[in-house]
């Protein structure tokens, strides 16, 4: 029994667990896999903020550098939150131990990135995510977080419409269990990872909480906007990151000719790749003209990447790149707060729908949005948490649990889960990817409700109860089929192109019909209802029901 439970080991969660813990609650940080696979590690080129204001920047730059970045998607409540939080959050995070670069002053250096004309972006080398997260977690144990890695979420327990905490799978030796809580922070992180083989984001990324709020009949938004990374190892999809654009690497084809703008935003940038690409161009990265020593001090992971990757070091070979999915804009619909449609229960990091990225976000906001809004979802949690009781869990939940776990364990298998997944991400890559209509994204929608229906059949081939890896690759991959639906249903739904949503059906941008958020609720057994809303009615409808439903 926990006061706050937080899912999930990246930045956001991480921060969560701290501050709830710091503001006096018991504090229980579950973690599916290892405690540094999170996709805040792969976020590696920086932190946006303004840390002096300057003729060059200033909080009013970052505002309105987000909001064109996220095509007039993004909330600027929320927006103006972060960004005037953003100092803040360096200065703690020195404070804790991240030592980041500086310059020859010894001020914090910041590199450019794209969206943007202002330095703002604050790094450490080309492993900033890496190195925050590090320091976190070092954080959190010294603060008394208990942490529990291998441990998967199931689902999310109610009692009489009350939080009384979550069901888990422990990976060591297959059993199901359930923590009780009296606040519960979704921090998991996005959905990028359904587009295996062309993702940066490893396998386990796929959206399963996404997938559990939806069964929990909590609202998801604004899921069709994808982001795919400009600038990714082809064949592969490792992230060469940003920081090598900030730093001054160039983007050419074969014969050498620069064709496109570096520093716009990823949305444009990638769709200039993969018309270049469509046109039967090859499209590299070129670092030739920049020193052994900038390599070396400021974008050592690219250098090392691109050798174990493609055997090619750039300091004198063109590096292969292409565009790959890599973060998603889309999540957990959540106030400007943190909390959601459930009371007690918070999403922050790339679950959640903050609403600062819109329709597309800047490089650089993520790791921001996940220290800011981790830390509020950390301090809410535990006010929530100080003014209710333990609710019992339903026995019925923890055996229906249990009975599927089984159902996957035994029984005689007749597919491959590896190849389904690897299916669904070149369907997805082809059908839904940096361009998409109609028609692409029907396809996409029918070969996902074929893989639903079959991989209702699978089952484990390894049998052991001890770590068995294969049997949480199976329950994620049906959680990935949900949040694909999802995913597919909003983008065929918002009949425009905007952010890194683009339909060559629909190639303009359409604010009156779609200025506004994409909502998906599941209603009855499976059925969907996509409605398109702005943040202010879409939390209105939500309280008015609520109240009704209360009589
Ligand atoms: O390119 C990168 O380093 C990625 C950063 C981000 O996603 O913010």
């Amino acid at each position: 029994m926990y006061d706050v439970i937080v899912v999930g080991s990246g930045i956001s969660g991480l921060y969560a667990a701290l501050n709830a813990r710091r503001a006096g609650a018991s504090v229980a940080l579950i973690s599916k896999s290892s405690l540094l696979r999170s996709n805040s590690a792969v976020a590696s080129g920086g932190i946006n903020a303004v840390i002096k204001s300057t003729r060059n920047d200033s909080c009013r730059e970052h505002v309105a550098d987000t909001i064109k970045g996220s095509d007039n998607l993004g909330r600027l409540a929320a927006i103006n939150a972060m960004v005037s939080g953003g100092k803040e959050i360096i200065e703690d995070l020195v404070k804790m131990g991240v030592v980041f670069d500086c310059d020859e002053n010894g001020d914090i250096a910041q590199r450019p990135f794209g969206g943007t004309k202002a330095k703002r972006t604050c790094y450490i080398g080309d492993r900033t995510g890496a190195s925050i997260t590090q320091t976190l977690l070092m954080q959190c144990r010294k603060e008394g977080v208990i942490i529990f890695h291998n441990h998967m979420i199931l689902s999310i327990a109610m009692f009489k419409e009350k939080l009384s905490g979550i069901t888990l799978l422990r990976r060591s030796d297959s059993q199901v269990i359930a923590f009780a809580c009296k606040s519960l922070i979704l921090a998991g992180g996005g959905y990028a990872g359904i587009y295996r083989g062309h993702s940066t984001n490893s396998q386990e990324s796929s959206g399963d909480l996404l997938a559990i709020a939806l069964r929990a009949k909590m609202r998801l938004v604004n899921m069709e906007f994808v982001q795919f990374h400009p600038t990714t190892l082809l064949g592969s999809g490792t992230l060469i990151s940003e920081a090598a654009r900030g730093e001054g690497a160039i983007i050419v084809d074969e014969t050498g000719k620069r064709f496109t703008d570096e520093l716009q935003t990823r949305d444009k940038l990638s769709r200039d790749i993969v018309r270049h690409q469509l046109a039967g161009r090859k499209v590299f990265l070129d670092f030739r003209h920049l020193s052994e020593e900038t390599i070396d001090k400021k974008l050592p992971s690219a250098r090392k990447n691109a050798l174990n990757g493609a055997g090619i070091d750039i300091l004198n070979e063109l590096l292969p790149i292409t565009p790959s999915a890599h973060y998603t804009m889309g999540g957990i619909w959540t106030r400007n707060d943190t909390s959601t449609d459930i009371d007690n229960i918070f999403a922050c990091g790339e679950c959640a729908y903050s609403g600062v990225h819109g329709a597309n976000r800047l490089g650089g906001n993520s790791l921001l949005e996940a220290a800011y809004f981790g830390r509020l979802a950390g301090t809410e949690a535990a006010r929530a948490a100080k003014k209710e009781l333990f609710h019992p869990i339903d026995y019925a939940l923890v055996n229906r649990e249990s009975n599927y776990v089984e159902m996957i364990l035994g029984g005689e298998n007749r597919f491959n889960i590896n190849t389904m997944r690897r299916n669904l991400g070149n369907n997805l890559y082809k059908n839904a990817g940096v361009f998409r209509t109609h028609d692409s994204l029907a396809n996409s929608l029918e070969y996902i409700h074929y893989l639903i229906k079959v991989s209702s059949g699978l089952r484990c081939i390894n049998k052991e109860r001890n770590n068995n890896v294969e049997l949480m690759s199976i329950i994620e991959f049906k959680n990935a089929l949900i949040v694909a639906e999802a995913m597919v249903m909003s983008a065929m739904a918002r009949e425009e192109s905007r952010g890194a949503h683009y339909r060559e059906d629909y190639p303009d941008t359409n604010d009156q019909k779609f200025g506004r958020d994409t909502i998906l609720q599941r209603l009855a057994g499976t059925f969907l209802r996509i409605t398109f809303e702005s943040y202010l009615s879409s939390d209105w409808w939500h309280r008015i029901r609520k109240f009704f439903h209360a009589q």
